[in-house]
């Protein structure tokens, strides 16, 4: 692709939809400096608040708190509320008393209205008041001059919310004159000056936009005594976020960015405002809720407590505390923002998740390897890449088809020379169990004889533009309107769609993958839509534009579940995303490179997206863009095999990478790789479950397992599977060893394949090879796997298992696996699940219910087990059945691994069972 110097400008005059589309440029995209409501912001300075809270305006009613401030110059007043809510959670609004103009509060994105609880006036005098807060253990110190709150636990300083002056609300009226701005209108010609010309328009590309009823927002929050924040995504940068440089922040700010720049703070394809900090006896989070342009900069810091600042100088640097301030700013909206008091990292996403959602469970397939290409050229194509993993013997479960499956990228339309008859290609990947997914984008390619346009056209579904008409922009089929997801009734009308008498030629293993839902418009200022384009309820393009992609992953998700008469679960692929998205399918990274560099990015990107709620994250095996050699593609396997959504995918003009084509040898590597992760499926599937039922993160920073040990803090390049596996995956090419961190002392970790124990604590220098990448199962835990595997996922149902027993320093270990139908909902309506607990204590290995409710009928075998950490060989094992059967197993002992391994076991997967180990 082309470098940044031969881009060429913004604009230029091409009729080719694609012209400059393919460019990576990185001024196509605005920096700080060029975005009006910061430089706005940036005027301001620390310390120098002009709030003053009217504390004799306060007033408790049902618990919640509000009180007035008001700006001391321009004598505005803002409302503040404190709401406290079950959980541990405290919610802080604040907004216009007397609005002229409606600010946008963002809907849809809380599962519900939270539920609030007690807050009481504890103490108050002249020019403070202290609340407390019973069910959270804390305080709310509102101090009145300048405007400044203060949260406490125990006595100490936790939060700090505007402690350094920074709030922020734009006052209507105040820009100057719009003739000054270089528009004809002279409405509001109010007041003008020098300083403030700039501050209210952006020019950027062959865009203007004025921003008269400039609404924008800010507030700063000093987390007190931490030290490591993470969160934020989606950028290309490091797990632990870092201090922000001058004119330099974190943007969030949905946008298509094409082989996007790596270790980069620029704004991608979706946005979660949630900032997580922790220490090592705390972790609490920082959930803004606003949708529009945001800014976060942080700066990490030592302070001193204010009665230390006086002391001698050595005392100071003793007693210095590290703190980290995050200042958000945002375009527009209100503030509303949750301060989530955790104290354990697994309290905050319980928090986050009670708020926004969990994630969705997905059907078992999804959890399978899948194959993606733009694109599977025709039917043929399909057939003989379908049949080439059979050839090969490497499982897969679903085949994707790209933009060009389409009547000229008329989404619900086939080409019909490429894909004549659809349904029969349907039919032969069911009669394989496989699946198929399809791209559907939220651009609507116009034309009269299209009926998906012709009826959202009539029905007043799309976008506006600043005129009132529908607003049109470039995509890939060219001129297209875009659907306003944002109005519900296009919404319902989009899910609709997928019926499968309305969607030709789908059947009910066709799911979706919804992409340039930024939405990305080609050819526009930072190739997405114009902030002031409108939307339902005339609220601008500007205060909705992070939840675009959220809304329409909503709508196809719902379609899905609502084609199958709310029995089955859907899939559904997005790229855009916002806080919540979990609730309706996965995400991935988008428009990687097939580079090492994104390889190793690939790792801290999907553990941010992981805490941050959204679990079903991937990004594409191979890279994108370009083409890998054997050595990167193998590797990249082996990283996505271990990651949760896992699929290969390429660009259109990129060699053919199937993987039987890098050479039999590397095959096998990749067949490996991707039996591994068939191998693994009832962990995954377990984690799954267990993440949309309690909230832990599938994939997990180190910081996550192990919260007191500063050592894990920093660690990117490895991470925990659920909070058995560790896994290391080999980044970099060439390399014959690689430095594994063990966290926690006392902790042992068993190499997965090999058995072999290290103890925690430590760093180690681990050999590798091509064949495998290090990964270690934590003492202390059982995994369950499946002991064969299968052409994909629905091969393997039924199909036999083995439990993998790795002892602690107490020789005990626990575990879980569930198992239902693998895709309909009835293990929410009906209990059709098993959920079943192994536990291993005292020599004896025991198989109860972990939920009496379960009703689903499991048939499959337990085959063998292996107990990892014996010390002694056993003199005789022994089955208990209920009912009082007992029997002897055969066993098998290596001394030198401390390895027991059971076979021929036959015993119900999910009965309940004890086995004695003598
Ligand atoms: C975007 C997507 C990519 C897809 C392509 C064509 O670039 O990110 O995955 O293949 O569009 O639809």
């Amino acid at each position: 692709m082309s470098s940044q110097e031969s881009a060429a400008p913004q604009g230029s005059e091409s009729n080719d939809p694609l012209a400059g589309v393919f460019l990576e440029d990185k001024n196509k995209f605005k920096t700080c400096s060029q975005i009006g409501f910061y430089r706005r912001q940036k005027l301001f300075r620390p310390d120098q608040s002009p709030y003053l809270a009217q504390l004799s305006t306060l007033k408790v009613e049902k618990g919640i708190v509000t009180f007035n401030i008001i700006h001391q110059e321009t004598k505005v007043t803002l409302q503040v509320q404190v709401i406290a809510i079950e959980g541990k959670i405290l919610r802080l609004k604040i907004n216009d008393v007397l609005p002229l103009k409606h600010r946008f509060e963002v809907p849809d994105v809380l599962v519900k209205e939270p539920t609030t609880e007690w807050l009481n006036i504890s103490q108050q005098e002249t020019g403070s008041v202290v609340l407390e807060c019973p069910s959270a253990s804390s305080k709310v110190h509102i101090t009145a001059q300048p405007f400044s709150i203060l949260i406490t636990q125990e006595g100490k300083a936790l939060i700090g919310v505007n402690s350094q002056g920074l709030l922020y609300f734009d006052h209507l009226p105040s820009p100057p004159p719009r003739s000054e701005l270089g528009e004809k209108d002279t409405e509001v010609p109010h007041h003008s000056s020098e300083d403030v010309f700039g501050l209210w328009k952006e020019e950027f590309e062959n865009d203007l936009d004025i921003n008269l009823n400039g609404l924008s927002v800010g507030l700063d929050f000093t987390l007190h005594g931490f030290e490591y924040v993470y969160g934020l995504p989606e950028h290309a940068d490091t797990h632990q976020l870092k201090t922000t440089g001058e004119n330099e922040a974190y943007r969030l700010y949905n946008l298509d960015v094409f082989g996007y720049p790596i270790y980069d703070k620029m704004g991608i394809y979706g946005s979660v405002p949630l900032l997580l900090a922790h220490k090592p006896l705390h972790t609490c989070g920082i959930f803004w809720l606003n949708a529009s342009d945001t800014l976060v900069e942080i700066h990490s810091k030592a302070d001193l407590q204010s009665h230390l600042r006086t002391a001698a100088p050595d005392i100071r640097k003793l007693r210095a505390v590290p703190n980290v301030d995050v200042r958000w700013m945002s375009e527009s909206g209100i503030v509303d923002v949750f301060l989530l008091l955790g104290p354990t990292p697994l309290d905050v996403f319980k928090q986050y998740v009670q708020l926004t959602g969990s994630q969705t469970f997905p059907p078992r397939f999804s959890l399978g390897y899948h194959q993606c290409r733009w694109n599977y050229e025709d039917e043929a194509d399909v057939e003989a890449v379908d049949s080439g993993f059979d050839e090969h013997n490497i499982p897969y479960d679903v085949i994707w088809l790209d933009i060009e499956h389409t009547d000229g990228k008329r989404y619900f339309t086939w080409d019909q020379e490429r894909f004549p008859n659809p349904v029969k290609m349907q039919e032969k990947l069911r009669e394989k169990r496989r699946k198929l997914v399809v791209i559907s984008d939220p651009h609507i390619k116009v034309d009269p004889n299209y009926i998906l346009y012709t009826e959202a056209k009539e029905k007043e579904y799309f976008v506006k533009d600043r005129n009132g008409r529908d607003y049109e922009g470039s995509c890939w089929p060219g001129v297209s309107n875009y659907l306003d997801f944002t109005n519900p009734d296009a919404r319902e009308w989009y899910s609709s769609q997928f019926s499968l008498d309305k969607y030709k030629n789908s059947t009910d293993i066709l799911f979706v993958w919804n992409d340039m839902n930024e939405p990305a418009v080609f050819k526009s200022p930072e190739g997405t839509m114009p902030k002031h384009a409108v939307h339902h309820q005339g609220w601008k393009h500007r205060d909705v534009h992070n939840l675009y992609g959220f809304y329409q992953q909503m709508s196809t998700s719902e379609g899905l579940i609502r084609r199958s008469g709310g029995k089955e679960r859907p899939f559904v692929l997005t790229r855009s995303f916002f806080a919540g998205s979990q609730r309706y399918g996965a995400v991935w990274t988008g428009d990687n490179k097939a580079e090492w560099g994104y390889l190793k990015i690939s790792v801290p990107m999907l553990l941010t997206l992981s805490v941050t709620g959204i679990s079903f994250c991937g990004a594409d095996v191979g890279g994108f863009v370009g083409d890998p050699d054997p050595e990167l593609i193998v590797r990249w396997y082996q990283a996505g095999s271990f990651q949760p959504f896992f699929r290969g995918h390429a660009m259109q003009d990129t060699k053919r990478r199937e993987p039987w084509l890098f050479g039999d040898d590397n095959c096998r590597l990749i067949r490996r790789a991707i039996e591994e992760r068939y191998t693994l499926l009832p962990y995954w599937y377990m984690l799954f479950y267990r993440t949309h039922l309690f909230a832990e993160p599938v994939m997990r920073p180190l910081w996550v397992e192990f919260p007191k040990c500063p050592d894990a803090f920093e660690v990117e390049n490895q991470y925990m599977l659920g909070n058995a596996l560790l896994v290391a995956p080999v980044l970099d090419p060439g390399v014959t060893s690689i430095d594994v961190f063990f966290p926690g002392p006392g902790e042992y970790w068993y190499n997965y394949r090999k058995y072999k124990r290290v103890k925690g604590s430590q760093r180690q220098k681990v050999d590798v090879t091509l064949e495998e990448i290090p990964v270690y199962q934590r003492g202390g835990s059982i995994i369950s796997l499946h002991s064969v595997t299968g052409k994909s996922t629905g091969w393997m149902d039924g199909s036999p298992y083995r439990l993998q027993v790795a002892l602690d320093n107490k020789g005990s270990a626990v575990g879980e696996l569930y198992i239902d139908d693998g895709h309909s909902l009835k293990y929410l309506h009906e209990h059709m699940f098993s959920y079943r607990r192994f536990t291993f204590a005292r020599n004896v290995l025991y198989s109860r219910s972990a939920d009496n409710l379960g009703r689903y009928p499991v048939d499959s075998i337990l085959e063998k087990v292996h107990v990892m950490g014996i010390k002694r060989s056993p003199t005789e094992v022994t089955v208990h059945s209920t009912g009082g059967e007992r029997r002897k197993v055969n066993f098998s002992y290596n001394k030198g691994l401390c390895f027991l391994c059971l076979e021929n076991l036959s015993l119900g997967v999910c009965s309940d069972w004890e086995i004695h180990i003598a």
